[in-house]
């Protein structure tokens, strides 16, 4: 086991009309000029913005409001919201919505502690950021985690390049989760969702050592909680305690928790995909379905006891007689791809409707290894020709 830091600072108001305390909520950590930042339609069509709105009206909060942050969100709106918040003096942002919108958040609270500097250089990793202004979420997806996790993912639209920037300062200050806001989500998105908060589990699970047995119990309970809720989800898409279960494991899954005593976590999928992301404007969960077999297939021999237990515990593979460590740790996978093919999820690149080219996957490759800075992975440390490789076995 690994020294480790948990720093989870984030209040968590969780349940069925929560959202209504969004005003006194954002008074309490200090906000009096609130920027509410969202997404496309679906939170002024369900009524959430009105109500939110009202809520801050009632404490006396001005508010001015920046809508249309896409999924893979740009940059170009980032620059708008910075905008907007120096022209109004916004001291709050308030993120109604999922990653996107939370992340776009971030990024603009950033942009506001540093005004002579370019934001992107953040993602680009050129320097630090110095400060964020405080961030309240309410959360309208259970998937990325972003509500009590330190890190953003920004896509710069006119390059195609989806990065990443991890800093303790932007942990929002609080993160309304009430399930009922998300039953209104297209299965794809549920079921993609699902799927993030998995794979933010098994990026922290797939190392090599420093594993604790507490954090591999805590993983092992929250993807079979998942997986058992994705399925109920599936056909039952109102159900409240599925949604509920499925929401608490979201941000469980990437507030650290599952980390703990690890090295770190592998991420090597989670690097993959953003680069489908950031070329092709897939769904990330849908992405992280389409390229994880493969890069499990790639790199399980390496890290062989981690995948038999996988299967064995998560997966719940029996060993029959004669069956090896590395049958019992291809089942698993197996078994995986099955569970993804329940719940509507693409297990290959073909199935998520994309077909890249050799030069994009060098080129995918290649951006990859510069959003790390260096090999990718734990399990395995993988280099610009196994990254290829995985994109080819994924095709
Ligand atoms: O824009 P609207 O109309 O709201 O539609 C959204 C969007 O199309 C829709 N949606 C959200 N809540 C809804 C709803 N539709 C109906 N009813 C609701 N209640 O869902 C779609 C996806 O929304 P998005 O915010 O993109 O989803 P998600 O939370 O999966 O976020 C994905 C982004 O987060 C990044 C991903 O790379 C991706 O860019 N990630 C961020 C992380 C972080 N900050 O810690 C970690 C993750 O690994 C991930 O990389
Ligand atoms: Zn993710």
């Amino acid at each position: 086991m690994f020294n480790f830091e948990f720093y989870a600072p984030t209040r968590v108001i969780f349940g069925k009309g929560t959202e209504m305390k969004a005003g006194r909520l954002v008074k309490r950590f200090g906000g009096s000029r609130v920027l509410i930042h969202y997404g496309g339609k679906s939170a002024v069509k369900s009524g959430l913005i009105d109500r939110v709105k009202q809520s801050l009206d009632e404490e006396g909060i001005f508010h001015v409001e920046l809508g249309g942050v896409v999924p893979n969100p740009h940059i170009g709106k980032v620059y708008e919201g910075v905008e907007l918040a120096r022209a109004n003096q916004i001291d709050f942002i308030l993120a109604v919505g999922g990653g996107s919108v939370i992340d776009s958040s971030k990024a603009i609270g950033y942009a506001m502690a540093d005004p002579d500097k370019d934001v992107w250089e953040l993602y680009a990793h050129e320097r630090k950021a110095s400060g964020c202004l405080p961030i309240g979420v309410i959360l309208t997806i259970a998937a990325a985690g972003s509500e009590m996790s330190n890190s953003s993912v920004i896509t710069d639209e006119k390059t195609g390049t989806k990065r990443d920037y991890s800093n303790n300062i932007s942990r929002p200050k609080f993160a309304i989760m009430n399930p009922e806001l998300t039953m209104t989500l297209p299965d794809y998105q549920t079921q993609s969702g699902c799927t993030d908060i998995m794979m933010h589990t098994m990026e922290r699970y797939f190392t090599q050592g420093g594993n604790m047995e507490l954090t591999d119990q805590i993983a092992e309970g929250l993807l079979r909680t998942v997986m058992k809720y994705a399925e109920i989800l599936h056909t039952d898409p109102t159900n409240y305690d599925a949604r509920a279960e499925i929401m608490w494991a979201g941000s469980l899954a990437h507030n650290g928790l599952t980390g703990c005593g690890n090295d770190g976590g592998d991420f090597a999928s989670h690097m993959i995909e953003h680069e489908l992301g950031g070329m092709f404007d897939v769904t990330h969960g849908a992405g992280l379905a389409a390229v994880w077999p493969s890069w499990a297939r790639y790199v399980y021999k390496e890290d062989l006891p981690r995948f038999v237990r996988y299967a064995e515990q998560v997966m719940g593979v029996e060993r029959k007689d004669g069956m090896s460590d590395e049958d019992v740790a291809l089942a698993g996978i197996e078994a995986m791809e099955a569970f993804y093919h329940r719940i509507g999820m693409p297990v290959n690149m073909t199935e998520l409707g994309i077909s890249p080219t050799e030069e994009q996957m060098k080129q995918m490759a290649e951006g990859a290894l510069k959003a790390v800075g260096g090999p990718l992975g734990s399990a395995k440390k993988l280099y610009e020709d196994d990254i290829i490789n995985i994109y080819r076995m994924a095709k």
